[in-house]
């Protein structure tokens, strides 16, 4: 594909992030199962909403289902859009998101549309002018996920179409204990509490891992990376992980995190069997990065861009720390330059460091980092 414009871009950025969680992925045979389950409804023409707790995989099992859905309907022409939002300046807002799938959609189908001002005209024309005119031997799967990384303003949900033609299958995925909008998605589906056995099938939670299933994707993301663990350390993860019930994925993804850090001679530091939930793996984490880069800039840098309300640039958060007189002190120890500026390498190497936690959005027309969560 030769990529030569913003749209095409938007699209690669959501297929590589695609690809990396499909290639982690392991088990959800029963969530799986339900999706196929949807999509195959040929009589179901609402969205289905996966629903879960932070962390418990439901951007993996989206990313999955964009890439099943292709054989789950073999013996038809299948389409995916998927959007990770929040991931891209173009999927942070809803406007640009709904504005971007259009354009999608016109250039996968061929039609035109008009680009409104407004996101529930677009929504308008995508349920009037565009869902209904792709090829009825054409099928499409439209995957959303995370709402809740969405702007506030979106989660009331009035900007989804309620009502999909034949062909077009629609999953969305949220937290649901955020802005109340799984309540608003659920009123999208008629959610009835009187007889929810209706809508039982189009709401698919994410439940924790088994302990058993860890060991087992340990041991291919170890394969991936071309490690390997020694028997003690191998033995200490085991009691880590069956100390609890049930595991959170993130919680698992974060102790992996931590394993990497460690050397075939390194013995079980007493610190690692404290590690209950998220927050402690990344205390952890970050306790260790402090120690591979200058401790102070480290924090500093963490500090500033966490504490920023509206998120900040790169470029500024290089600019405040080149503000910051004792960060300064201490990046130059033994020898003044003549710009009294921080080297954009040294953020840059932190950057590199937390890559996977990072995400870009865009914020007043400008790209801007933030916690991925
Ligand atoms: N089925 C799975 N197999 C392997 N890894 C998973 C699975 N589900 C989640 N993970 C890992 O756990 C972490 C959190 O998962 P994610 O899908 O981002 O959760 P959520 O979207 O619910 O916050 C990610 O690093 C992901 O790769
Ligand atoms: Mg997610």
């Amino acid at each position: 594909m030769i990529i030569s414009g913003p749209l095409q871009h938007e699209i690669l950025e959501h297929a590589i992030q695609c690809k990396t969680y499909v290639a982690k992925f392991h088990g959800r045979a029963d969530v799986l199962d339900k999706l196929e389950k949807y999509i195959k409804n040929e009589k179901e023409n609402r969205p289905c909403i996966v629903y879960g707790a932070s962390g418990c995989g439901k951007t993996s099992v989206l990313a999955k289902a964009a890439t099943e859905a292709l054989n789950w309907w073999s013996d038809r022409a299948v389409s995916v859009i998927l959007r990770f939002l929040g991931t891209t300046p173009t999927s942070s807002t809803v406007y640009k998101t709904i504005l971007s799938i259009s354009q999608h959609i016109c250039k996968l189908y061929n039609l035109s549309m008009e680009i409104y001002p407004d996101v529930l005209q677009l929504r308008h024309q995508l349920e009037t002018n565009l869902l209904i005119r792709i090829p009825a031997n054409e099928y499409l799967v439209l995957l959303l996920d995370s709402i809740d990384q969405l702007e506030p303003e979106a989660y009331d949900c009035q900007w989804l179409v309620g009502t999909f033609p034949h062909n077009v299958k629609c999953i969305v995925s949220t937290i649901p204990d955020h802005g109340n909008i799984l309540a608003h998605l659920k009123g999208i589906i008629n959610y009835n509490q009187l007889s929810p056995n209706e809508t039982e099938h189009l709401l698919v939670s994410v439940p924790s891992f088994e302990v058993s299933t860890v060991e087992i994707v340990y041991n291919d993301w170890l394969a991936m990376k071309k490690r390997s663990l020694s028997d003690e350390q191998r033995l200490f993860i085991r009691d880590l992980m069956e100390e609890r019930n049930e595991i959170l994925p993130l919680y698992m993804k974060l102790v992996f995190d931590i394993i990497l850090t460690w050397h075939s001679y390194d013995s079980i530091n007493i610190e690692l069997k404290k590690l209950r939930n998220v927050d402690d793996c990344i205390r952890y984490l970050f306790n260790h990065l402090e120690k591979v880069h200058n401790r102070l800039l480290f924090i500093r840098a963490i500090c500033y861009m966490t504490s920023c309300r509206n998120c900040i640039s790169q470029n500024e958060l290089e600019d405040v720390l080149s503000l910051d007189d004792e960060v300064l002190e201490s990046v130059f120890q033994h020898y003044i330059p003549p710009v009294r500026r921080l080297p954009g390498i040294l953020w840059t190497r932190i950057r590199n460091d937390l890559d996977e936690y990072i995400t870009e959005k865009e914020a007043d027309d400008s790209s801007v980092i933030y916690w991925y969560d």
